[in-house]
């Protein structure tokens, strides 16, 4: 049985992995947590400094815990070495950097909060509440004016998966599960430097077996993406 590492057991869909951290953000700090690599994929890239995203960071800042701000920047910059590495166009790269600075603004909200935000659409969400966060981000993110369709459907994509073919809302999935802080996933993240589908279908797949094995629900979504993978010839 292969063990899927792209989520934490307890709480299969989207139950993220975090250690208490008191760095402030935008530094370097998330680099720095027990477990963590020295080294982020781009230290040198702090997404909030472009005045088109800083907006943004602050707004999402403002939302989540410092813990989970720090996993947010590594996803940017994760996200930003996968899409330089897959030689996106400079509004897809810009586009990645924005989609993950708002991937989770929903992340640290009560059931409560997000259920207002979204109504549950199935038992399996009215049930897991976090497993609806990405989708709730997205509505804050068309709130806060976004209106690039890439980076909402990658927003709303990280917790469910997105189709093949979209360059943007893979990168951020894939960065997302990888990222370094997770301590997880290194050779997927090394794929997807060079070959984003390869390691998105890679990812996917691991989830699904995961969820799987252990008798979980697979959201529809998730299925409908592993049945465009399992189809795709390799
Ligand atoms: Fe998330
Ligand atoms: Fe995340």
């Amino acid at each position: 049985m292969t063990r899927d590492r792209t989520r934490a057991p307890r709480n299969h869909q989207a139950r993220d992995t975090f250690k208490p951290e008191r760095r402030r953000a935008g530094s370097r700090a998330a680099s720095s947590q027990p477990g963590t690599p020295s080294v982020p994929e781009n230290p040198t890239l702090n997404p909030c400094d472009d005045p088109r995203i800083a907006p943004h960071c602050e707004r999402v800042r403002a939302l989540v815990t410092p813990k989970r701000w720090a996993h947010i920047l590594r996803v940017a910059q994760t996200a930003d070495a996968i899409a330089e590495g897959n030689a996106f166009a400079d509004d897809a790269r810009h586009a990645a950097r924005l989609a993950a600075i708002l991937h989770d603004a929903a992340r640290d909200m009560s059931d409560a909060e997000l259920l207002r935000l979204t109504p549950a659409r199935s038992d399996a969400e009215a049930h897991h509440p976090l497993s609806i966060h990405g989708r709730a981000a997205r509505i804050l993110a068309e709130r806060w004016g976004v209106t690039d369709a890439r980076v909402l459907r990658a927003i709303e994509g990280h917790t469910y998966g997105v189709p093949l073919g979209e360059p943007v809302g893979m990168a951020v999935y894939v960065a997302d599960v990888s990222e370094p802080g997770r301590g997880v996933n290194d050779d997927i993240r090394e794929l997807a430097k060079h070959d984003l589908q390869a390691a998105y279908k890679r990812a996917v797949e691991s989830k699904v077996n995961y969820l799987r094995a252990r008798g979980k629900h697979v959201h529809p979504t998730t299925l409908e993406v592993h049945h465009q993978i399992a189809a795709e010839p390799s």
